[in-house]
Formats: C-alpha cells, sequence, structure tokens
C-alpha cells in the first residue's frame, strides 16, 4: 500500500483535546520502559529531548521516573503544549525539570544546542519529509547519545488498518478512531525508515518492529 501523508500539525483543538484526553497508558508505559532498558539513568542534571511531544504524558512519565534528568518536549501545536502544561501543573514537584516549547522540526530555537539523549513518539509518520526528523537528531543529539524513537508501521493493506483500529480504539471517539487510522496509512514501513537513515548518516541505529503496530528506532548518534 501506497503511503498516504497527513497533515503535520494536530492543532485543531477537538482533535488535540481527544488525544489529550485518549487512554494511552498501555503504549505510553511500553516507551517508557523501552526508555529505561535503553538509555536508563543518565548523569545528573543531563538534558533530554522529546520531539513532537504532544501533550507530554511520555515526558511526565519519564520525568517522574528519572530525578536526575530535565526534559525538553518540542511541538509545533500550542493546542497539545496547552494540555501538557495543564498536566504538569498537577504536578508540580516536576517543574523546573520539564519545560514545553512550541516550534517546528526541524528549525526550532530549543535551550540547549545539544542533549545527552533524544527520543520521540509517533512524530516521524506526520511529516511530510521525514528526513527533517533525523536530521534534528544528528544535529541536536550530542556524539554518542542515546536515541530512541518509536512510530507506527503501514500495514500492508487499508483492511488491516481498520482492523487495527477497531482491535486498539473500539471505545475511543470517532476523531480519534479516524486520526489512528490516517496515521496508519500515513506511516513508513522498517525498511523505508532504514532507507532514510542510511541516507541521513545515521545507518546504525537499528530499526526492529515492536509490536504488531510499532517500530522502535535505537542506537547512538
Ligand atoms: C501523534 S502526536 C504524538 C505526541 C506524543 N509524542 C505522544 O506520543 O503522545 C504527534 C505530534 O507531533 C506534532 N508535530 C507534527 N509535525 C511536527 C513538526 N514538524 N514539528 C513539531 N511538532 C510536530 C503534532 O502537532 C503532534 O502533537
Amino acid at each position: 500500500m501506497q503511503r498516504i501523508p497527513e497533515p503535520e500539525l494536530m492543532d485543531d483543538e477537538a482533535q488535540a483535546q481527544a488525544y489529550a484526553e485518549a487512554d494511552f497508558a498501555e503504549p505510553n508505559s511500553h516507551f517508557a520502559a523501552l526508555y529505561d532498558e535503553f538509555i536508563g539513568p543518565l548523569a545528573e542534571g543531563a538534558a533530554v529531548l522529546d520531539l513532537g511531544c504532544g501533550p507530554g504524558d511520555i515526558m511526565l512519565r519519564i520525568a517522574a521516573a528519572h530525578p536526575e534528568i530535565e526534559i525538553h518536549g518540542l511541538d509545533g501545536s500550542g493546542a497539545m503544549l496547552a494540555f501538557g502544561r495543564a498536566a504538569l501543573a498537577t504536578q508540580p514537584e516536576l517543574a523546573g525539570r520539564v519545560s514545553f516549547i512550541q516550534g517546528l522540526v526541524p528549525d526550532a530555537l530549543l535551550p540547549r544546542a545539544r542533549y545527552d539523549a533524544v527520543i520521540s513518539n509517533s512524530l516521524l509518520h506526520h511529516l511530510h519529509h521525514p528526513e527533517t526528523l533525523w536530521r534534528t537528531v544528528r544535529a541536536r543529539a550530542r556524539p554518542g547519545a542515546p536515541v530512541l524513537v518509536m512510530d507506527l508501521m503501514r500495514p500492508a493493506d487499508e483492511a488491516t488498518a481498520q482492523a487495527l483500529v477497531d482491535q486498539y480504539a473500539a471505545d475511543e471517539p470517532e476523531v480519534l478512531r479516524r486520526d489512528f487510522y490516517n496515521s496508519l496509512l500515513a506511516a513508513f514501513e522498517p525498511d523505508e525508515v532504514r532507507q532514510q537513515l542510511a541516507l541521513a548518516g545515521l545507518g546504525r541505529l537499528e530499526v526492529m518492529a515492536v509490536s504488531d503496530r510499532h517500530m522502535l528506532v535505537r542506537g547512538r548518534v
């Protein structure tokens, strides 16, 4: 099946609200567990960059589990970031270590030139030019820094995409089911991502399937 790109930013208020209120506990705790497995504790004061952080549930989970780090989340959608800032306000113990920054991959202004780790979940499939993610990873991760990127994998056909929506989002609002379906059609296949990485000079990063709908890119810059 050919890739069908979707809009990059999720800046529609209803769309951002449905996403922020959806139950992503399983995939988000899976990402946090992968962070523990592949990145783990960093040095005191280390800075982590989350590209396309959305409403920040993953960042907040990782910040709570890793008191040694600060974490900066970048997203182009003000609507998404508003949900992230509201969630942060309910966890005052994380204030000062978590920041939400509005800006676009690849040109955003960030507080640090280089980061001690770079993470991203479900951004890649939104990008019309996927190389902008890998260029940002190269530019912003300090040499040797760990990278952890998870994204959807494009299924073989539309019927499989619909079956995944029915299996994993049966009780979600229609706006979220439609976004999930469109995202599956916009996603890349693991071999396409391997090609993107090779072209970006990141061919040492590994790409692997980690569920029936997710792939993981991991390694060191
Ligand atoms: C599916 S959400 C994922 C949010 C979060 N990482 C998560 O796992 O819950 C994708 C996010 O990427 C953001 N986004 C898309 N293109 C972007 C770009 N070029 N620069 C910054 N953010 C972008 C969207 O606004 C959206 O919030």
